[in-house]
């Protein structure tokens, strides 16, 4: 994508494009403008929906009839309901919270680490990238290890819709997959409201609706907000990854780097691989009024695609952008993870994920090459991008 980013950035870095009906916003300044104004750029997008088609229409609904149904609460949401959901999970999802994981993470990484081959060839998205923050999360929500496998599912089948179609029978599976999910979650929540623990499933069930201080935050609105920390926590986090591991297989005074400075360089590697990967690449908002971005003016009721993969990689904001350079001093200025009210919260946790999975590979393999058997297919998505598999090669140590 990025030479069409490029183009656009250097023609109209704010373009409509008829065939899809959307504007893209390309420029790093613009980008951030648009976060910036969340007034007149909406969230309350909803999520694209997959049509059903009519011949299963009744059967998914009657499966649906059984779960909860969604509740806009975070990504999808505006003030003041934004504001009073990121209030409550702020106050469970703390930077003290996200730091005490750590020895947790460290554990799980090692294990996965321990359990990669030397000298041979292994697939590291389905051997390292998606375990990791998978049993991450799970970990956050206490999911006990024998339902890790049913975690995944789930998992797997939220995601399932992002890059292409589901036939009848996967919206089905689909459909009930959703449920089954909820119906674990919500025994989950009955459980914590009967025996508080000190976790963040007892910090969601004890928080006030937004409505009602009297009463409790509804189960749908929970199950919602459980769903986002999946989703947005999963797949991005593996496509950061794997995308890091490619670039350090591609370039071996990296991995020798990465050995000399585990501690410093891994967090480099992380803040530069976020720039130049950009997980997400692009998030929608809607027009709620005329907007103007720069000399460019958007009428009301419009979807617009703030493009964080050519913002990341805007030549006005970085030198050499299409340059993979952990040392490039401003990294950091990356809109990776969004900004303003909506900017990731999850950011500490994955940056802290990705960190020790660095580090605790480098203090297992003396090296990193790419295998004979990569296809570099990425993701078919809008969205998100990434390589759907990696096949790396790790040498012994010293
Ligand atoms: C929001 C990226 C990991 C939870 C966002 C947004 C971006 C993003 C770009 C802003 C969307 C917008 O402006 O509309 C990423 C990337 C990740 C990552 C690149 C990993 C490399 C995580 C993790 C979690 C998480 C690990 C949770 C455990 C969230 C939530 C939001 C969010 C809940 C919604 C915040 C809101 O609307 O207020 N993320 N994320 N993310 N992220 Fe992440």
């Amino acid at each position: 994508p990025y030479p069409w980013h490029r183009s656009l950035r250097e023609r109209a870095p704010v373009h409509f494009v008829a065939s899809r009906g959307m504007w893209f916003v390309t420029s790093r300044e613009l980008v951030a403008k648009a976060l910036a104004d969340h007034d007149t750029f909406s969230s309350a997008f909803g999520l694209p929906q997959m049509p059903v088609p009519d011949s299963i229409k009744a059967e998914v609904e009657a499966i649906q009839a059984e779960g909860w149904p969604p509740v806009p609460t975070l990504l999808t949401a505006d003030p003041p309901e934004h504001h009073y959901y990121r209030r409550m999970l702020a106050k469970a999802f703390t930077p003290r919270f996200v730091a005490q994981l750590e020895p947790e993470i460290r554990a799980i990484a090692r294990e996965l680490v321990a359990a990669l081959p030397v000298g041979a060839e292994v697939e590291v998205v389905r051997g390292f990238a998606a375990p990791l923050p998978l049993r991450v999360i799970a970990r956050v929500l206490n999911v006990p290890d024998d339902r890790i496998d049913d975690f995944k599912r789930w998992s797997d089948q939220f995601t399932a819709t992002v890059g292409g179609q589901l036939d009848d029978a996967g919206l089905l599976e689909q459909a009930r997959n959703m449920v089954e999910f909820q119906k674990y979650f919500a025994a989950e929540l009955d459980d914590r409201r009967a025996h508080p623990r000190a976790d963040l499933l007892s910090g969601l069930v004890t928080a006030h609706s937004m409505d009602d201080a009297d009463e409790p935050l509804s189960t749908g609105a929970i199950l919602n907000i459980i769903v986002q920390l999946l989703i947005a926590g999963n797949e991005t986090s593996t496509k950061l990854l794997t995308g890091i591991l490619h670039e350090l297989a591609r370039e071996p005074k990296l991995w020798d780097r990465l050995r000399d400075n585990p501690i410093d360089y891994a967090a480099d590697l992380v803040e530069e691989g976020l720039r130049f990967l950009s997980p997400v690449q692009s998030m929608f908002r809607i027009t709620k009024a005329e907007a103007t971005l720069g000399e460019y003016t958007i009428p009301a009721g419009q979807l617009v695609v703030l493009v964080f993969g050519s913002a990341n990689r805007d030549d006005e904001a970085f030198t050499h952008p299409d340059d993979f350079d952990p040392a490039r001093p401003n990294a950091k200025a990356h809109l990776a993870f969004g900004a303003g009210i909506h900017a990731c919260l999850g950011a500490p946790l994955a940056r802290l994920e990705s960190r020790i999975a660095l580090e605790e590979l480098a203090a297992r393999f003396g090296s990193v090459r790419l295998g004979a058997g990569n296809d570099f297919a990425y993701e078919p998505s809008f969205m998100l991008r990434g390589l759907q598999r990696l096949a790396l090669e790790f040498g012994a140590d010293g």
